[in-house]
Parts: structure tokens; sequence; C-alpha cells
């Protein structure tokens, strides 16, 4: 590998549009982190976007003629980030619970009922324009692919609406009336609406059906008959599992068959063993456990046994209020053992595995041309640099945003 040059001035066009554009020549890239296993590195690098795709990659020396030229100026270009948990539909504030955690309270998950109140309150146009600038912010920070959840509703008519909501900003969306049992409501009747009236509600606007597994929350066996709930309904599982405590969420993600096991904070070695043996990716969400004070998963046992590991952020009011991937690839390195390489591969190939996504994630031949252009030679800066906002632009399917 070549040692990348400090990024000089590029020239930025002031239009770029695939409508008018037929192909692009992005080049002048210094490290292209593809995120595609069969080449991930290619340095001097070039990329032709054609219709919004990846037309063509590969050196710069040996790059084709484009309608349009697009000099990045040797800065580093990797694809855009793939956030595959984040709670974006609420309202209200919880800033005092997170500064009585910072003098000592414990994170319990209690707080969510406090925002089920606030959100419940709010209006359409609200909950819709807080949640769209949210979606603004990540995709300043890179992020061009985001799954959102419900959860805040927890009656059919609140997570029926926060779902419609959540399919104008992404195709992943996520049933979560399984978070929390309401408010004055019986455990047992609760799951009954979670798996007849709430769901049928609610599978029209999902991809996605998922269940906070803990203590407190939903057990095993509650978790096992929400999730087959929503498979019949033809939804797909993921789990929030093992965030607080060693429970069976997990074990029953891969026995399920889910897309993802997301927490994964305290695991037993049989936990470890089941994400190997299974297609299940281990998320995992380090502004949480930053926000709460908790200690970081194991990155290094989880990627060392071979389990396909994603990053994403939990942007929530509650346990994770960032929207930031950039932050968690650099808590990732810092605190959960893993190589910069390893986090930013889990911040956009990972995060494609655990949506079942083949189009966004990595930069290859037919996949969407979501790239990010970092203001700095190599993607480890985003780890090297905490806090430094080094997302220089960002394309979203070809458009520059
Ligand atoms: O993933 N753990 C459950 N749900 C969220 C937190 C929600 C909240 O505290 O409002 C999470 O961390
Ligand atoms: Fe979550």
């Amino acid at each position: 590998m070549t040692t990348p040059t400090t990024p000089t001035t590029p020239t930025t066009p002031t239009t770029l549009t695939t409508l008018t554009t037929p192909t692009t020549l992005i080049d002048g890239i210094g490290l292209l982190y593809t995120g595609d296993p069969e080449r991930e590195e290619i340095t001097d690098a070039a990329l032709v976007v054609e219709d919004g795709v990846v037309a063509w990659l590969g050196p710069a020396a040996q790059a084709p003629d484009a309608d349009e030229r697009v000099h990045v100026g040797g800065r580093a270009v990797l694809p855009g980030f793939v956030d595959s948990h984040a709670h974006l539909i609420f309202a209200g504030d919880r800033t005092a619970e997170f500064e009585a955690r910072m003098s000592g309270q414990p994170y319990t998950g209690g707080g969510i009922r406090t925002t089920v109140a606030a959100t419940r309150a709010a209006s359409d146009a609200d909950l819709a324009t807080h949640a769209r600038a949210l979606v603004e912010e990540m995709l300043a920070q890179g992020t061009t692919t985001v799954e959102i959840k419900s959860g805040y509703g927890l009656s059919a008519e609140h997570e029926r609406r926060s779902l419609e909501i959540a399919t104008t900003l992404t195709d992943e969306t996520t049933y979560l009336g399984a978070h929390v049992v309401p408010e004055g409501a019986d455990a047992d009747d609760y799951v009954r609406l979670v798996t007849g009236e709430m769901l049928d509600a609610c599978a029209p606007y999902a991809k996605w059906v998922d269940v906070f597994c803990e203590r407190g929350a939903f057990d095993g066996d509650q978790t096992r008959e929400i999730l087959n709930a929503g498979i019949k309904a033809g939804l797909q599982a993921r789990v929030h599992a093992n965030q607080l405590t060693e429970g069976p969420g997990v074990r029953i993600a891969c026995e399920l068959g889910a897309a993802s096991a997301d927490h994964c904070t305290h695991l037993s070695a049989a936990d470890v063993d089941a994400l190997a043996s299974s297609g299940t990716v281990a998320t995992l969400l380090p502004g949480a456990e930053f926000s709460t004070r908790s200690p970081y998963p194991d990155a290094r046992l989880l990627i060392d046994a071979g389990v396909t590991v994603a990053l994403a952020t939990d942007c929530n009011p509650g346990s994770s209020f960032t929207s930031s991937m950039p932050f968690c690839v650099a808590l990732a390195v810092r605190e959960m053992g893993m190589t910069p390489l390893e986090a930013v591969r889990a911040a956009t190939y990972g995060g494609a595995r655990a949506l079942r996504r083949t189009d966004v994630g990595w930069l290859r031949q037919g996949a969407r041309a979501d790239l990010v252009v970092l203001d700095a030679p190599s993607y480890v800066h985003l780890a090297y640099r905490p806090g430094v906002p080094l997302v220089h632009q960002v394309f979203q399917a070809g458009l520059l945003l």
C-alpha cells in the first residue's frame, strides 16, 4: 500500500444528477475502501457511477472515460454507512435521565415509558419532522441506509402511525410493539395485542419484527411467540438481545433464523457458539454502553469466533442519543478491541448483512453508488481523529448531497 498523500482541494461540481449526467468518474481517490471482501482496498483508485449504481471501479490509471469527472484530491472514499438499528420515531427529552446516570444511576429501560407518553401526545407532523431531521443528521455523517423502529407508541394505532412515518424515510422499517409492556397493561393481554390486532395494523408498514428480550421487558417464551407471529405475518426477525443481562435472546435469535441479534453485551460461551454457527449477525451498539456507562461488548471475542459483526448507533432518546456512525467506529476501536478496518467493515458491510441487503454496504459493480468522501487520506482517521467532522461529501445513489 502506498502512503496516502494529504488531501488537496477537490474540484467540486455544483450540480450532479444522474438524470443529466449519464456517467460520472470519481477519481483522485487516495484510498478506496470497497467493503467487498474480494477486493477490500484499492489505492489511487477511481469509480464510475451510472444511473445511481457503480458501473466500474479500480485503479485510476485504468479508468474508462465518463461524461463528468469529480476529483476528490487524494481523499479516502468508503461505502455509505449502513446504520441497521435506530429508534427515530419519538418525541420528548430524557436529558435529566442521562444526567442522573452520569451521577451513578443505572440504566433500566424504564425511561422508555416516558418517551411513550411524549410520543403519543405528539402530532404526526411533529414526529415526521423530527425523524426527518435525525435522518438528515445521519446523512451528513455518512449514513446512507438506516433502519427505523417503532416502539414508542405501544398501542395498535400509535405503533401503526410510527411505522407509517418511518416508511416515508426508509425501506428498513421494524415493528417493535414488544419494546416494553405499557403502563397499567397486563403482560399476557399485551402479548396478545402485539401478536394480534397490533401486528395486523403494523405488518403492512414493516419489513422486520423485533422484541426487547430482557428482564423487565419480554422473557424468552414471549419473545419466541411474538417473533413467530411476526414471521407468520411475513416479517423477518431481529432481536434486542442480551443488552443488560445474559438472557435467552441471542439463542432465540439464532434458533429462529433472525437476521441479527442486537446489543450482545452479556454473552455466554453458548451464545457465542450459537452466533458463530448461525447466519445471525451480532450487531454491536457502543453508543448505548457509552451513554449508560456500561461495560462494552467483546467484539474481539466474536470476530475471533467467526461471527459476522455489525456496528450501529441505536439512536434513541434514552440509551444512546447519537446519530453518528463515525463516533461508533471510534468507540468500537478504542473500547471493543476492533481494528479500524474491522470497525469500518462492521459499519458498512456488516450493517448490510444485518439488513439482508446486497445492494448497499459495499462498492462493487452493480451496487448502489452510496459513497462517503472523507477529509482524510484513510478510513483509519475515523478512529484516529475521534469527534472530528471528517465527512467531506456524501453521495446517495450517485447523487451528491
Ligand atoms: O436499544 N433496549 C431497548 N431499547 C432501546 C432503548 C430505549 C430507551 O431507553 O428509550 C435500546 O437501547
Ligand atoms: Fe435499540
